[in-house]
């Protein structure tokens, strides 16, 4: 059994092999398929709105035979009556195999695991981490560019906010990547993912527009911009309409073969005159979240094993009492962790939300 917190986590081996399950598992009998997770029961609990997210892992489940529970709406669980995230893993693990779990709170995924041995799959937590939705991006990339090795990506949207940019970032960079950060200023690449890139010697550059860089990448990431996330919603304002990218901006001026990948929903940023053209990916790539969810369930549920060798932590973490995270919507302000920190050559990051202390 193992959990899906964080990309970190997986080693470069690891990750090729969660797809290599995946597009196994998506060439398996149906039949054969649902003796997979027989008498197994995935509970999804969402704190947040999806569509993909949840109805993909579903699908996933019940194509493997997995039972599911959960909720979609915590309105109508007791979270409303006042009970903690604790008390809820704690008593959600009592009935259930696998728990995948979005959270609103940056860290909570990593909390999670911190009070239950039931193997927990982070759906994505604030704008920390998405980890499954990079593994299906990893995996569509691979499908249609047929490697992910050196490729060039312009993430283009809410690189801030947006939770799949940063964990797509630090996996592509075990696969020698170079990226575009393309953000207006007060949305832009935080700089603790940055600093991460930094420790790998991984190029990047940060833009303000995509024309100048164009022509050179193999796939335009685009993102939402994640208005949820915002506390001051002027600032949303300013931004909402950085960028709308359609054929007349695209045509001719880009790599015949480059694609177009958004982890979705889309509000603006993606005109529907691309959907039918060659470039247009971002369909094909939610699809894929079946085939990966499957995967990941089965790892998680301890079915399958991953045989490839495990990422060593190249770094100690420890517990502080005194840690105060600087990032207010960290899990260490609402719920009793162990205020762990990463000690880092470069510097103490909070262990649940990855940000850098004391900035
Ligand atoms: N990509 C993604 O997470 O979509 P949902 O929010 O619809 O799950």
């Amino acid at each position: 059994m193992r959990n899906f917190i964080s990309v970190k986590e997986l080693s470069k081996d690891e990750i090729i092999e969660v797809l290599d399950v995946a597009k196994r598992l998506d060439n398996t009998d149906s039949k054969e398929r649902m003796k997979i997770l027989d008498g197994k029961i995935m509970t999804s609990i969402f704190f947040e709105p999806s569509t993909r997210t949840r109805l993909s892992f579903t699908s996933a489940a019940y194509k493997m035979g997995c039972k599911e529970l959960g909720f979609d709406n915590p309105d109508k669980s007791s979270i409303m009556k006042g009970e903690s995230l604790r008390d809820t893993i704690i008593m959600v693990s009592a009935y259930s195999d696998v728990i995948v779990m979005r959270h609103n709170i940056d860290g909570a995924a990593r909390f999670a695991e911190e009070v239950t041995d039931c193997p927990i799959i982070n759906a994505g937590d604030g704008s920390n981490e998405h980890p499954s939705q990079t593994l299906l991006d990893l995996y569509t990339l691979r499908e249609e560019l047929g490697s992910i090795e050196n490729k060039k990506v312009a993430f283009v949207g809410d690189t801030k906010y947006g939770r799949t940019v940063h964990s797509l970032a630090k996996a592509l960079k075990r696969f020698n990547g170079e990226f575009y950060f393309v953000s207006p200023d007060i949305i832009q690449i935080p700089d603790y993912i940055l600093k991460e890139l930094d420790k790998s010697q991984i190029k990047y550059k940060k833009l303000n527009n995509y024309e100048e860089i164009l022509k050179d990448v193999d796939c335009l990431y685009m993102t939402r911009i994640q208005k949820e996330r915002f506390d001051d919603i002027q600032e949303f304002e300013k931004v909402k309409h950085a960028f709308n990218i359609s054929r007349a901006t695209i045509e001719g001026k880009c790599k015949d073969d480059m694609i177009i990948m958004h982890p979705l929903p889309r509000v603006d940023e993606i005109n529907i005159d691309l959907d039918d053209t060659k470039y247009a990916k971002y369909f094909v790539q939610a699809r894929n979240g079946v085939p990966t969810r499957m995967a990941m369930l089965a790892i998680a549920s301890g079915v399958i094993e991953l045989t490839s060798k495990r990422k060593e932590k190249p770094y100690p973490i420890v517990e502080n009492k005194e840690m105060l995270c600087t990032n207010s919507k960290c899990v260490t302000h609402f719920e009793k962790t162990k205020n762990k920190v990463m000690k880092r050559s470069y510097g103490d990051f909070c262990y649940y939300c990855n940000r850098e202390i004391g900035k």
